[in-house]
């Protein structure tokens, strides 16, 4: 399909086509819980022990939780909502200029996910920057709103802090050093996708994001405060993560649940879209470095039997997740080993 934003400004008042799911694949909104949440983890509190129970058992359970007193401070928060929002109102033409279909691009406005790839497009339009180191990547940003550098800069910084909170917080739950999870992961890359998810006419026959998994090792994510979207599977069932005032929503993403040996679930979550308002949130994925080799500690791998997935190195996994569909199934299934094998060779129980 001709690549076009959908963020262009004009209001749509049917559904494009090719963004029509067929009928077995719709959201059935009805069908979501409305009695589960996820839970929200007050990391201001003094006792880290209590603190790391909390992480370790939402990891386990949903791979989803949501952290208030976390540190970034409302001004960076409150300034990166503004620019991006501010973003997205730029005329089509100028947004246009930075559009790009090309996934190893390191700066680009897209659209759906992966344009060239997918049967049926997703209600979405995306900007996507690399932003760490820094120095390197802040120089091809856009230029317009003027601030934007500043601004997301900020931002980042503040949120790479948070990340690697959380990394110690998760490696002490489970049972390792503080810093066994950044260590295995290296010089850590950040990536950030602003999306925008336009009033759509028909939002029960379509999605913002179907269901997936996040190819990277931890998400910190920004929801829009005043609109609902972002649903996570629990036991088969979807449940709606309703925005919390100053609180992120963190998730486990494939990496991590590589690295915990299946312990930690990189869970599957979608977007609706609704008719009425547009929905941004904002993206944060801590990823590893691409040399990284994702290998469970040997503390981790007697729960079951061995390790779950064969070692690979992030750079080989990131490439295999980009030349699929995104709803296609959890790529991770992909680097599985055949237990049994293990178990013969290894195995005294
Ligand atoms: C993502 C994602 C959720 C949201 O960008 O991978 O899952 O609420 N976003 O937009
Ligand atoms: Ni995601």
């Amino acid at each position: 399909m001709e690549a076009k934003v959908i963020s262009g400004g004009t209001r749509f008042t049917s559904l494009p086509r090719s963004y029509v799911r067929p009928e077995s694949e719709r959201p059935r909104l009805s069908e979501v819980s409305a009695f589960e949440h996820v839970p929200i983890i007050d990391l201001g509190c003094n006792d880290r022990s209590q603190v790391v129970r909390q992480v370790g058992d939402a990891c386990r359970v949903y791979g989803f939780f949501q952290v208030i007193n976390h540190g970034v401070s409302t001004e960076a928060v409150e300034r990166m909502q503004e620019v991006a929002a501010e973003f997205f109102r730029l005329p089509e033409e100028e947004k246009m200029k930075l559009y790009s279909e090309n996934p190893t691009k390191t700066m680009r406005l897209s659209t759906s996910f992966n344009v060239k790839k997918e049967k049926v497009h997703n209600w979405r339009d995306y900007l996507r920057l690399h932003c760490h180191p820094l120095e390197k990547y802040m120089e091809e940003w856009p230029a317009n709103p003027p601030t934007f550098k500043e601004f997301v800069s900020n931002y980042c910084r503040e949120v790479r802090c948070l990340g690697y909170r959380l990394e110690e917080l998760i490696s002490e739950s489970l049972g390792l050093e503080k810093d066994a999870v950044r260590n295995i992961l290296g010089e850590q890359g950040q990536h950030m996708a602003v999306n925008f998810y336009p009033p759509c006419p028909e939002p029960e026959l379509t999605y913002g994001l179907p269901g997936h998994a996040d190819p990277n090792a931890l998400t910190i994510l920004l929801q829009d405060l005043h609109v609902a979207g972002l649903q996570v599977l629990k036991y088969g069932k979807w449940v709606a993560v309703d925005p919390h005032p100053n609180a992120f929503v963190i998730n486990i993403g494939d990496q991590l649940q590589a690295l915990s040996n299946g312990r930690y679930k990189s869970v599957w979550h979608r977007t609706m879209v609704n008719a009425d308002k547009p929905r941004m949130s904002i993206a944060s994925f801590l990823c590893p470095s691409d040399d990284a080799l994702i290998s469970s500690p040997v503390s981790l791998l007697y729960n079951g039997c061995g390790p779950t997935y064969r070692d690979f190195t992030y750079a080989e996994y990131y490439k295999k997740f980009w030349s699929r569909n995104l709803d296609q199934g959890h790529c991770l299934e992909l680097f599985k080993n055949r237990k049994r094998k293990w178990h013969e060779s290894n195995c005294n129980f």
